[in-house]
């Protein structure tokens, strides 16, 4: 068994990854660090707990004696690094919590690796060369393509395994997951690719920048079996409340003003968080050593395409003149604003009919009618996408879910979940 330090998995994109990788790989142990700060909840986990071969730790990737004594205590062989402050508008407001958690929160997580690791001068200590080596003998005979003296004790900084197979893990590898921000911003045409310039554009994709760098520097300098993943905007089930999408979903079902900055026409590249996922588990286990891959969906929208679309598939699932379950109370938004408070009145199996609360009340007949345009934030991109042939050709990834899919699964998820709140 092989035991897995995972951070940050009370969140977004962690907690759709842990239920994935515990099952796909029984032989590993998965060791959650998590501070559970407000992006954080174990409710996103519920499914793992009690799992004998998942553990949670409270606890923050900046406290390097905690950091030491989870590598120590559980003999860690390989980091898979999530944990961040991730959400742009709050780098605008308190940017040093950024730079805390995800700068030298990362330099933390990968500093007590490389000396768990390596000895000084940037050699892997002996047992895990052994194992290293050992088992790329057994699979050279069965056709392993990872020259063996990559990991030997004669390795230097500049000799780390040129291919890229199964073994490439075989010593402790670092993966670090980290977003297509870090790129800035596109004109009308052109994709991000491994080889664009960092360019970031706010306090948060500045960090995340910096560890990035950090990272890069830990193989360039120690010879770390380090890769980096740079994601574009991921949605699905388990986002927090703040983000985009759950904002349309839930503030569309209670009648409130659906927010979009600017003129909506910002353009994100949309991936489906289980294909991240995937995407991530084929970068950890196979992505070249001190290589970055991009990952994305090919699916760029502007936000006013998003919220068309969403607003759409709810006048369809939850129309608004049968909303029984989501009946509406809120009368506070401005008058431009539609005040759907109304009573849905079930009359019998198959009609229904909606009587108004108030005298003010004023009926919509989409969700549309919700959209209201604010003021766009300072360090608010214009156009993000991503070119991920280097993973499409190299490493043979592919998304399973193109839009349509992955947002009619997303929309069912959160009207489940609102369906018990509001
Ligand atoms: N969400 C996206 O669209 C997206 C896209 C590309 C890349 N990413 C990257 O993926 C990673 C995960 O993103 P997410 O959307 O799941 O984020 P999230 O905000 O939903 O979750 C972050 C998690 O990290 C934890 N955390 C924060 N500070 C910590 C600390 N100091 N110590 C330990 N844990 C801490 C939080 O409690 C939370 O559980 C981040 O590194 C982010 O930059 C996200």
């Amino acid at each position: 068994m092989k035991n897995i330090l995972l951070t940050g998995c009370a969140g977004f994109i962690g907690s759709n990854f842990v239920p994935y990788f515990l099952e796909k790989y029984p032989e590993y142990n998965l060791i959650n660090l998590d501070l559970l700060t407000y992006a954080g909840n174990l409710e996103n986990l519920k499914e793992v707990d009690g799992n004998p071969r998942y553990k949670f730790i409270k606890g923050d990737i900046c406290n390097r004696e905690l950091v030491e004594f989870i590598f120590n205590e559980y003999d860690i062989q390989g980091v898979v690094h999530f944990a961040a402050e991730s959400h742009v508008d709050n780098s605008i407001k308190n940017p040093g919590v950024f730079v805390q958690t995800n700068v030298n929160g990362t330099f933390t997580l990968i500093d007590v690796a490389y000396k768990y690791w390596m000895d000084a001068p940037f050699k892997y200590k002996k047992r895990f060369l052994e194992t290293a080596t050992a088992s790329m003998k057994l699979s050279s005979d069965g056709g392993s393509h990872c020259k063996e003296q990559s990991y030997s004790e004669e390795q230097d900084t500049s000799s780390h395994c040129e291919e890229h197979s199964d073994a490439a893990i075989l010593i402790p590898r670092f993966h670090h997951i980290s977003t297509d921000e870090v790129y800035g911003t596109l004109g009308e045409n052109g994709l991000f690719t491994e080889l664009t310039p960092y360019a970031p554009n706010s306090p948060y994709s500045a960090s995340k920048a910096g560890s990035d760098m950090i990272v890069r520097a830990y193989h360039e300098t120690y010879g770390m079996n380090t890769v980096i993943t740079n994601c574009s905007n991921n949605y699905g089930p388990k986002q927090h409340d703040e983000k985009l999408i759950p904002t349309i979903i839930r503030n569309a079902l209670v009648g409130n003003p659906i927010p979009i900055y600017g003129d909506g026409k910002n353009i994100r590249d949309w991936l489906y968080v289980l294909d991240h996922c995937k995407g991530i588990d084929l970068v950890y286990h196979t992505g070249k050593t001190g290589e970055v891959y991009n990952i994305g969906g090919r699916n760029e929208r502007t936000n006013l395409q998003i919220v068309d679309r969403i607003c759409a598939i709810l006048d369809e699932k939850v129309p608004l003149d049968c909303r029984t379950s989501f009946a509406v109370t809120n009368k506070s938004h401005s008058k431009k604003q539609s005040d759907l408070s109304r009573r849905c009145e079930e009359q019998s199996d198959t009609s229904r009919h909606c009587e108004e609360q108030s005298d003010t009340a004023i009926s919509i007949s989409s969700y549309k009618e919700l959209i209201t345009f604010v003021p766009d934030r300072a360090g608010h991109d214009r156009r993000y996408a991503i070119d991920a042939t280097k993973l499409e050709n190299e490493l043979l990834w592919r998304a399973d879910e193109n839009f349509e899919s992955g947002i009619v699964k997303t929309i069912e998820w959160y009207l489940n979940k609102y369906k018990k709140q509001l």
